[in-house]
């Protein structure tokens, strides 16, 4: 199949496109770089190849405070970057299949985590714009099936995990994070600092796992499905097994009570993706953190030099979002 995907430089974009290039597709990648979606003449380069899919992954956002600091910005550039993108599969893709991603954070938490839900309620006050961002890209799927006959899916993932994520200065989602403060206590004896009192439960999927679903909803259309493990687990829960796979004493943990820890349960409903999968292959947590610390360290720490240079020492969150 002839592919375009967007944010094929992301977390989950370069995992995806391994997947994709496997299979024997071939792909279009688009990243800032080479196709700015905040131009709206940026796509046009590519009108003259007819694709039979459109992964739509590109999103200007970053885990921890960066919601809450950048929300203007966010609703500009999220919505130039899926109204880009949708108007031009409207205009010139017509026959591509948009698959797209929501974010756990456009459920209210006044509702239960179940796809009929998504839009109703408000978002928590911290992701507010960028989980409305997500559920506008959602109306615009829904109002071009329904004039224009498009085809979509709108998968809604929860926290993803795994070996290949980001390495520069961005702020890190809570279980990279965790990682990081581990192995620093580690290799270079700084306190553990967590933030709540670890009792706050969030749920993870490995991106492989995540990728294997995704790929099995393929040929549904024209609705939404969560993709989460439908079980979570606490922060103390994931700090004891960081430390075991790091050998670092995990009663050495400090648990700042003081600081703000968002929901104190996440955890989408799996439901509706039983229906289409019914049994959704997920690997256990303890293999797929291993293998993530495993990969961090190697990132980060190399052959276990502690030179301080060769960790990342930015601030990022505890709290998952
Ligand atoms: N990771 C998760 O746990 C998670 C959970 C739920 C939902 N999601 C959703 O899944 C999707 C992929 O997530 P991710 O973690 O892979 O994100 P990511 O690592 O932050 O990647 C974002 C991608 O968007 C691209 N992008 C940003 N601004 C752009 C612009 N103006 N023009 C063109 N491309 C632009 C980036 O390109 P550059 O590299 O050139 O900047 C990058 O390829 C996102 O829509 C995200 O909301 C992710």
């Amino acid at each position: 199949m002839k592919i375009l995907l967007t944010g094929a430089t992301g977390f989950l974009g370069r995992h995806l496109s391994k997947r994709l290039k496997e299979r024997g597709d071939e792909i279009t990648h688009v990243s800032s770089k080479n196709c700015d979606l905040t131009d709206a003449d940026s796509l046009s380069q590519f009108d003259a190849i007819q694709f039979d899919q459109i992964y739509h992954l590109a999103a200007w956002t970053q885990a921890g405070d960066f919601c809450l600091r950048h929300p203007g910005e966010q609703w500009i550039i999220n919505q130039k970057i899926n109204t880009h993108v949708l108007s031009w599969w409207q205009a010139k893709q017509p026959q591509a299949k948009l698959i797209c991603m929501g974010t756990s954070c456009g459920y209210s938490p006044e509702f239960p985590l179940e796809e009929q839900y998504y839009l109703q309620g408000e978002p928590i006050e911290s992701l507010y714009t960028y989980a409305m961002t997500k559920r506008m890209l959602l109306c615009g799927c829904q109002a071009l099936h329904k004039q224009f006959g498009l085809n979509y899916l709108y998968l809604i993932p929860s926290t993803l995990y795994g070996p290949g994520y980001h390495t520069d200065s961005r702020q890190l989602h809570f279980i990279f994070d965790l990682i990081r403060k581990i192995l620093r206590g580690h290799y270079f004896n700084e306190p553990v600092v967590l933030w709540g009192d670890g009792k706050q439960k969030r749920e993870l999927v490995h991106v492989d796992d995540f990728l294997g679903t995704m790929l099995n909803l393929e040929s549904e259309s024209n609705t939404l499905i969560n993709i989460g493990a439908g079980e979570e687990y606490s922060i103390i829960e994931f700090a004891k097994r960081i430390c075991k796979s790091v050998g670092y004493p995990f009663e050495k943990i400090e648990f700042d009570r003081t600081k703000y820890v968002g929901a104190r349960s996440k955890v989408l409903s799996v439901a509706k993706l039983k229906q289409f999968v019914p049994e959704p292959a997920f690997c256990p947590l303890e293999e797929g953190l291993e293998q993530t610390v495993e990969w961090f360290r190697a990132q980060f720490f190399p052959q276990e030099q502690t030179q301080e240079l060769n960790a990342p020492t930015h601030k990022s969150e505890t709290v998952p979002g």
